[in-house]
């Protein structure tokens, strides 16, 4: 290798920064490209890979977004990213906020954005329409809180959910940046527990649940490795149906 050469590599190493670097440090953003929707509905999409229905579609007023390798088999459902872009005289500083709720790869971009979200990377309506047309760009991105002031995490009972055989239910409104990686649900009495399995996307389900009132636990791991379950006050009713939603009486701020 030439000494220039070298240097050249060093440069975009530089210009590049490393990913091993990004996951450690909380302020610092990756690098990667977004693409949006084709639809003509700008919101995202009712039928995403995190099978949040038409939640799906209207978090965050529909700044939504469907990962590639962020999907994580799921883990990365519900998770936010703060994404901007980096097209001087276009792309505002603030960028946008998106949540989760859908897998996709296209264009080795890690987000594919509602066309409301892509739009809002803009720094004002025309950059937005502009970016639009453009319908892929370079981005910086990392991940941040999701924030519900106004909403507890709510278990929402999956259509596949059989009472009292089978207990399938997705987790809405899932807060802070620490991803769910276990749940229990404990029969609330006699304290018997059954680990619950993260069936697809958002929904997790178990054959066989314990009857009674159910406490359902979630174990959250953070960036730093650190776990916590998190006891929800509310138990879901022991007479649960699919369909229906449940309060766990919880919010999450970090
Ligand atoms: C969240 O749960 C608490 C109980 O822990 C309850 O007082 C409050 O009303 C709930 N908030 C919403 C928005 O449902």
């Amino acid at each position: 290798m030439t000494p220039s050469a070298a240097q050249l590599l060093l440069f975009s190493l530089l210009i590049l920064g490393s990913p091993a670097t990004a996951a450690t440090c909380s302020s610092c953003f990756s690098r990667s490209r977004a693409v949006h929707y084709p639809d003509s509905d700008r919101r995202g999409t009712e039928t995403g890979a995190c099978e949040y229905g038409a939640l799906g579609a209207t978090l965050y007023g529909g700044d939504v977004s469907a990962a590639s390798k962020l999907y994580r088999n799921g883990v990365g459902c519900g998770a936010c990213y703060l994404v901007r872009c980096t097209i001087r005289g276009y792309c505002s500083r603030d960028g946008v906020v998106v949540v989760i709720t859908d897998h996709g790869a296209s264009d080795s971009a890690d987000f594919i954005l509602s066309q409301h979200a892509f739009a809002k990377m803009g720094r004002s309506a025309s950059a937005g329409a502009a970016l639009l047309a453009l319908g892929v760009v370079d981005v910086q991105y990392r991940r941040v809180p999701c924030s519900y002031p106004k909403k507890n995490i709510t278990f929402k009972m999956d259509h596949s959910s059989d009472f009292p055989y089978y207990f399938a239910f997705q987790i809405w409104y899932q807060q802070g940046d620490r991803d769910i990686v276990a749940v229990q649900l404990c029969e609330t009495e006699s304290l018997t527990c059954k680990l619950v399995d993260r069936s697809h996307g958002a929904v997790w389900a178990v054959a066989m649940p314990p009857r009674g009132p159910l406490s359902a636990r979630m174990l959250l791991s953070g960036d730093d490795g650190d776990v916590t379950w998190l006891v929800p006050p509310n138990d879901v009713p022991e007479d649960w149906r699919a369909g229906a939603m449940y309060d766990s009486g919880i919010q999450v701020y970090s």
